[in-house]
């Protein structure tokens, strides 16, 4: 039997695996009807089960367009909607999910849930976000930066701002996996965990890429290729937000910082953002950035990334793949 594909953090993927997710993603971007995974589900199941705990609105409609277009079913379940975190275990949750649905999407806390989700279930389990990675998110970014840049090798990408967060974690993770010179700056314990680095700095041997992670805003912005921040406040960090404007306020994504990196620089956001504290709005919403473009992309980094698992796990077939 075909051993079930997950995707919970950005180095669930190999290098090369995560190059032909981009590629089938460029194709379905270019034919969005083309792919159609739950037509031809081996098990006959529609259904894509994509659960909140945390509020959303790029990753629910983006998950939701995306099954539609490929003839599947989103069914939605609204964070305290489900017996799921108060009545019913993750474990129990799992076995009920796996019966029914040909993929289990879902935004949560703790990493741990999602590991537990996985381990019981025979369908994909897809992270929608979780307090330590953003995975589908960097999947897009890279998308996005394929097409604003022509390649993803060799390119130098900085992250500025709360290092010790989600985007940080994929940034480094999922750049160093693409072959990036990955630069994450934010201050003195707000930087990846020294597990995360490790894991970055064996990527990056395999690929060529590199890992920089530094209290120096400078040093992270100068020359770079691509420039990307995220909000100083995570959702369940709101008791915190008085201090985080004050703690990250040197590491703005702002015009000044801007000048640093190269004159042909990129900017990207995975949003929702906070114009005047991570980014300025000079900046946002200036010629430099493509975060219009890299919000689209979720719908077709997702939608190939959904396919490609199915198609991985023996659910599906995807012409094209092997
Ligand atoms: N970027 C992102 O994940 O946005 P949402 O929180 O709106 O889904
Ligand atoms: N770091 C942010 C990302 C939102 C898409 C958060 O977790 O709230």
């Amino acid at each position: 039997m075909t051993a079930t594909r997950h995707f919970l953090k950005d180095t669930d993927l190999t290098a090369a695996e995560q190059a032909e997710v981009l590629d089938l993603a460029v194709r379905m971007k270019a034919a969005p009807y083309s792919v159609q995974p739950f037509a031809a589900d081996g098990n006959g199941r529609k259904t894509v089960a994509i659960i909140f705990d945390k509020t959303s609105t790029r990753t629910r409609v983006s998950f939701a367009a995306g099954v539609a277009d490929m003839g599947g079913n989103a069914l939605i379940i609204n964070p305290g909607e489900a017996q799921i975190g108060h009545k019913e275990s993750v474990q129990d949750t799992a076995k009920v999910l796996e019966r029914m649905v040909s993929t289990i999407v879902w935004r949560t806390g703790a990493h741990a849930g999602l590991v537990e989700m996985a381990g019981n279930s025979r369908v994909p389990v897809i992270n929608a976000l979780c307090d330590d990675y953003h995975p589908c998110q960097l999947l897009a970014d890279l998308l996005t930066i394929r097409e604003h840049k022509g390649r993803l090798q060799g390119l130098t990408l900085t992250y500025l701002g709360d290092a010790a967060n989600n985007m940080a974690n994929s940034y480094l993770l999922a750049g160093v996996t693409a072959g990036m010179h990955v630069r994450i700056g934010g201050p003195e314990g707000y930087l990846p965990s020294p597990e995360i680095i490790a894991a970055a700095e064996e990527r990056a041997a395999e690929t060529g890429g590199s890992v920089l992670v530094t209290v120096d805003a400078a040093a992270a912005l100068t020359g770079a290729d691509v420039v990307a921040t995220d909000t100083w406040v995570s959702m369940g960090q709101e008791d915190e937000k008085e201090a985080r404007l004050q703690l990250f306020r040197s590491y703005s994504v702002d015009e000044a910082a801007m000048q640093l990196a190269a004159p042909d620089a990129v900017v990207l956001h995975c949003l929702p953002a906070y114009r005047g504290y991570e980014i300025a709005a000079a900046v946002i919403d200036g010629p430099q950035s493509v975060v219009w473009d890299e919000a689209e992309n979720r719908l077709h980094a997702q939608k190939a990334l959904m396919a490609w698992l199915m198609h991985m796990s023996g659910l599906a077939v995807v012409d094209g793949l092997v």
